[in-house]
């Protein structure tokens, strides 16, 4: 078994964080999103790891490696353009050679992992599994619908008038039958070759799709909604550690991870939350469920279920929250009470809390 990871496409929903970092390294409790797959595929048992990446490259390739630092061995899949989930596994089709593989959408976070979908697939060697959970507005995801005996009978991409609630979330276990599927499919309206198309030529072509239903915890990160929501889960997971420098003045309550180097001095961090390496907090309150990235400074500010992005800074904001700061941003009070002055990158949103 192998694995092929997709960490290319563009991001639109994430502007104006993805004009400068793909989706797949937004930070999530402080570590990049595609961290949470690519542990999830190890501790499956499958080392064999494609990851498709797109224009952002580099970035991807600086922050995961080679994978040793996961157990991995990654082999980097180049896709000139975003043109489909089922054109990354015809371009990694000499990566893939005639093996079955899982498939993983880099910015999705499956609190269950992949283990139990790859050992089931093991047991009945379908041609495809794939994983559903039960979400509340199906028309933004590729919708299932499952026959009594657990086989998928008929799918649509982000349909109109979804047939059932039951979503595709981020993981797929394919025999090298899905390879027949994608060669005979036509691009869709949007231009893109759907994986759930290839899926849907295969049972369309008497092969059996089984369907994996999980209840637990996932989230698709490619939304502003998505990454709070996914942060507050993985904060909740976190085990409390204080490996920087907390003052008497100070207090933590709840999990809290103070990490290396970071400081903290007459403040008081509600967990959960976690404190970045090298981050410097006085004279606030931080959390819950918020994560200040490394190098940050946070001072005389108040900020709740927010991810403040490295490098950043924040003086005097007395009620930040819901909020995604980028990295290196620098936001301060008003000098002047009713007046502010901002330096805004493309595609900002800047609006009063609800
Ligand atoms: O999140 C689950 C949904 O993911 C499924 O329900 C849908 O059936 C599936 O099509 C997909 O929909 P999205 O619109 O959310 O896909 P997105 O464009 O975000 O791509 C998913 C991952 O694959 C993401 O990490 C980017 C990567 N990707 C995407 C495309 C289109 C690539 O690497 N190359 C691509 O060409």
């Amino acid at each position: 078994m192998k694995a092929l990871v997709l960490a290319g496409g563009s991001g639109i929903r994430l502007r104006p964080f993805t004009h400068s970092m793909p989706k797949q390294l937004f930070p999530i409790a402080n570590r990049p999103v595609l961290f949470y797959g690519l542990e999830a595929i190890g501790a499956a048992g499958v080392h064999d790891v494609g990851v498709v990446v797109g224009d952002h490259a580099e970035a991807i390739r600086q922050a995961v490696g080679d994978g040793a630092s996961f157990g991995l061995k990654i082999t980097y899949i180049r896709q000139d353009l975003p043109l489909g989930l089922a054109h990354c596994v015809a371009i990694a089709r000499d990566f893939l050679a005639d093996e079955d593989f899982v498939m993983y959408l880099g910015d999705n976070v499956i609190g269950d992992g992949v283990e139990p979908i790859v050992s089931a697939f093991g047991r009945t060697r379908p041609a495809a599994r794939v994983m559903l959970g039960k979400v509340g507005d199906p028309r933004r995801f590729g919708v299932a619908e499952v026959g009594p005996d657990g086989r998928v009978l008929r799918l649509a991409e982000k349909p109109a008038v979804p047939r059932s609630d039951l979503a595709m979330i981020g993981a797929y276990v394919f025999s090298p039958a899905v390879h027949e599927a994608i060669a005979a499919i036509e691009p869709s309206e949007r231009g893109e070759r759907e994986i759930t198309d290839a899926l849907s030529w295969l049972v369309a072509h008497d092969h059996v799709v089984e369907a994996h239903v999980s209840s637990g915890y996932w989230q698709d990160t490619g939304t502003f909604a998505g990454v709070l929501d996914c942060n507050r889960a993985m904060l909740d997971a976190i085990t409390p550690a204080v490996l920087g420098s907390v003052d008497d003045a100070s207090e933590l309550i709840g999990p809290v991870v103070v990490e290396e180097n970071a400081t903290v001095s007459r403040s008081r961090v509600i967990g959960p939350a976690v404190i970045g390496s090298g981050a410097t907090v006085s004279e606030s309150r931080i959390g819950p469920y918020t994560s200040i990235g490394a190098k940050c400074t946070v001072d005389r500010s108040v900020v709740e279920n927010s991810i403040i992005l490295g490098g950043s800074s924040l003086h005097g904001i007395p009620g930040m929250r819901d909020s995604l700061i980028g990295r290196d941003a620098d936001v301060r009070r008003a000098e002047t009470p009713g007046s502010c002055s901002l330096i805004l990158g493309d595609h900002s949103s800047v609006a009063p809390a609800v």
